[in-house]
Parts: structure tokens; sequence; C-alpha cells
């Protein structure tokens, strides 16, 4: 296990109701509240409007309208709103997109130049406005991490950054509030979150044993409850157990001591920046492609670790069998959620494959990946996808 440090400091307030702690966390900031959120769900199924009434002591300003994938116009839109009305904390009430735009608004703040200039250059990020977030959707885990990808479309760029200080001060996660998600929704939140299991799973450090327990408790959790949330929406037990799953997924707990740089998240996003699809079916159709792609004798060993583990298969003498039942098995698990597992499902061609797979590689750094990635590589698992 390599060293590291590891302070996950959000105040998480998980449960039914939390919401009503609202003005006590948003009390130590200020009074100036800018509100952000997405394309009209909050309006929908009440979060606003409970939200406006406990906050009617503040003085709250809002930017709407964040889409999925963020824009960096959106965010340049928040920071002129930040800039001119001395705002004294972002409150993002939604999903990653809008929590994710929310923390780059809070940094772009501080900063005397375009706000794109942090996106290209985490390094860059100096002091930032307090975030406080309630999350509407179990997925990215943004509502506990310090990353934040925001897109810029005219350039086809989704790029990730992020800062120790993007950090949420501290989120309200109320498992109600997921009841109410488009199918589809769950289901790629569930693939993202798995996903990023994944990406910690599977690195070069083998000594992290005690991480790779937590992974793979993670992925049963995620296995037992996405159908569950998808037969029976309002069940409480399964969306808190994604929601909870979510934050832990992406808050250190598992990358801690595994260092390396991720494989299919950036294969992922150059999909995002060229279609503008969602980010968790994206990665529900690379994942299988990229694993049956890097099995070897270098990687079998952890893949029946994960079909024994994750999977419940008997062990048996053939360890290639045991992997691909087990690559086999999450294909088909997503399949079962309802996510099409194709990239011609989903209205994309080969055009820009050779862009996407240099792109995928150098924003990347998939030399770093835990079974190194070309562009040549890249380019066959996106064909495999097709
Ligand atoms: O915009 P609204 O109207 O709110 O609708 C959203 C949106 O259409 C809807 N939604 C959210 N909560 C809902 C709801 N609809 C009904 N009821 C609710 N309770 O769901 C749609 C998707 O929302 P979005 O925020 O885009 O989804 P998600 O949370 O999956 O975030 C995806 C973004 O996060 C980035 C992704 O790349 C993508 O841009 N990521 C952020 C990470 C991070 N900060 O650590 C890591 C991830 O790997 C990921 O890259
Ligand atoms: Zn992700």
């Amino acid at each position: 296990m390599e060293n590291f440090v590891f302070n996950a400091y959000t105040e998480m307030y998980f449960g039914k109701g939390q919401i009503k702690n609202l003005p006590k966390i948003l009390e130590a900031y200020g009074k100036k509240v800018l509100m952000v959120y997405g394309g009209g769900s909050i309006k929908k199924n009440g979060i606003y409007d409970t939200a406006k009434e406990l906050l009617k002591d503040f003085q709250i300003f809002e930017l709407g309208g964040v889409e999925p994938n963020p824009r960096i116009e959106t965010v340049r839109k928040g920071v002129e709103i930040c800039k001119n009305e001395n705002i004294d904390v972002v409150l993002a009430i939604g999903g990653g997109s809008t929590i994710d735009c929310s923390k780059v608004i809070a940094g772009g703040a501080f900063y005397d130049g375009d706000s794109w200039d942090i996106v290209k250059d985490g390094g860059l990020i100096g002091e930032v406005l307090p975030i406080v977030t309630v999350l509407t959707l179990a997925a990215t885990g943004s509502e506990m991490n310090g990353n934040a990808v925001i897109s810029n479309m005219a350039l086809n760029e989704k790029l990730g950054t992020g800062s120790r200080r993007f950090i949420p001060k501290a989120s309200v996660c109320d498992p109600e509030y997921t009841y109410g998600l488009p199918a589809i929704q769950t289901a790629a939140g569930t693939a993202d979150i798995m996903s990023h299991i994944f990406e910690s799973y599977f690195k070069k450090e083998e000594g992290a044993y005690v991480q790779d327990k937590f992974a793979e408790g993670l992925l049963k959790t995620c296995i037992k409850y996405c159908p569950i949330a998808l037969k029976e929406p309002d069940n409480y037990e399964a969306r808190a157990n994604l929601m909870w799953a979510s934050s832990m997924a992406l808050n250190g707990l598992l990358g801690s001591g595994k260092p390396g740089a991720w494989s299919c998240h950036p294969i992922e996003h150059e999909l995002s920046a060229f279609y503008d699809i969602t980010h968790g079916v994206g990665l529900a159709i690379v994942t299988p492609r990229w694993m049956r792609y890097i099995l070897s004798e270098k990687t079998v060993d952890k893949f029946v670790d994960f079909g024994k583990n994750v999977w419940g298969f008997e062990n048996n003498n053939d360890k290639y069998k045991l992997a691909n039942m087990a690559i086999d098995a999450l294909e088909e698990f997503f399949k079962s959620c309802g996510i099409p597992m194709t990239l011609s499902e989903i209205g994309i061609g080969s055009e820009y494959i050779e862009e996407m797979a240099a792109k995928a590689v150098k924003n990347g750094a998939l030399e770093y990946a835990y079974v190194p990635l070309d562009k040549e590589d890249v380019k066959k698992i996106l064909t495999d996808c097709l």
C-alpha cells in the first residue's frame, strides 16, 4: 500500500428530512447564497420550494439550467453573479453536474481570469467559496469529493479538474429525493458508482487489501440494490444503500494508497465531449470491452477475485473461464438494468474514433493506467463498443 493522506471532511447529513438542517449549515458561512440547480427536476419534485421556504431569512440568488455534462458558459454565468453580488456560499441542489458546476463557480469567484483556465489546470485554483450540496442522484460522489468535470462543447473538450478546496463543507443526502429519478438515471448512476469502484480496484498496487474488500462490498451493494430501486423506485433501503455507496466509492476510501491513472473514465469523457451522452451509459458500454481487452496473464487473478468475491462464482481450475464469466455477468447486469450496451444504440458511429482515442490517451494519461493503453488500444476498445 502506497503512502497517502486521507481527509474526507464533508459533513454528511444523511437520511429522511435532513434538509431541515440547511439554515444551520449555511448560517456558518453567511447570508448571501447562490443557489445552483439543473433543468427543473427540483421544481417538479418540490425540493426547490422546500429549500426556498427554509431559507427565507437568507438572500438567495439563483442560477438554474445547469446542463447534464455542465458547460463552461454556465459556470461563467455563476461566477459573474458571485463577483457582482459578493456571494458568501454556493448551494448546489441536484446531481453531479450541478455540484461540479457549483464547484468551479466557487473557485472562479476568486480567479482573476476565465474560469476555463482552472478547468484546464487545477493548480490555478486558489481560494474557493464554501460549497454546500443537496444531492438528488446517487452517482458521481461529487457530494463528498474535490473533483469537477466541465465541458467546452465548442472545443469538444470535457475535462476533470479538482482541489481539496472543492470538497463540499456539508452535503444533505436524502435518499427519498431519488425516488422520482427516471429509470435510466438510476441505472446509469449505478454504473458510474461501479466504475469508480473499478477504477480503484484495478490498479497496479496489489497490497491494498482493505481497500479491495471495501470495493467488493460496495460492488455487491450496487448489484443487490439497483434492480430493487428500478422495480420499486420508492424502496428506501435500496435508495439509501445506493446513495451511501455513491459517496463511499469516490471519497478517497478506495483510491487511497493505490496511485495511477484511471482507465474507462478518460475514454468515456471523450464520448461525452463529442456526443453529449449520459456519463454512466458510456461507462457501462466501455467497461466490459475494456475488461476483455486487458485480460491477460498479468491481470487474470484480479478478475478471478472479482468473479469469486463479487459474483460468488465457485473457484474452478480454469482462471480465464472464471474471469470471462465475471465480465459477462457485468455486461448482462448492465443490460438487465435497461442500459443500451452498444454505441450504435445511442447514435455513435466510428467517425471520431481516431480523434477520441488520441484525446483519451492524452487527457487521461493512459500510459499510467492499470494496463497502459495507447491510441491503438483505445481505438480497438471503442471499435468493440460499436
Ligand atoms: O437537470 P435536472 O432537471 O435536475 O435533471 C437531471 C438530469 O437531467 C436529472 N435528475 C437529477 N436528479 C433528479 C433528476 N431527475 C429527477 N429526479 C431527481 N431527483 O438527471 C439528469 C442527470 O443529472 P446529472 O447531474 O447530469 O447526473 P450525474 O449525477 O450522473 O452527473 C454527471 C456528471 O458528473 C460528472 C460526469 O462526467 C457528468 O458530467 N462526474 C463527476 C465526478 C465527480 N465530480 O467526482 C466523477 C464522475 O466520474 C463524473 O465524471
Ligand atoms: Zn464517473
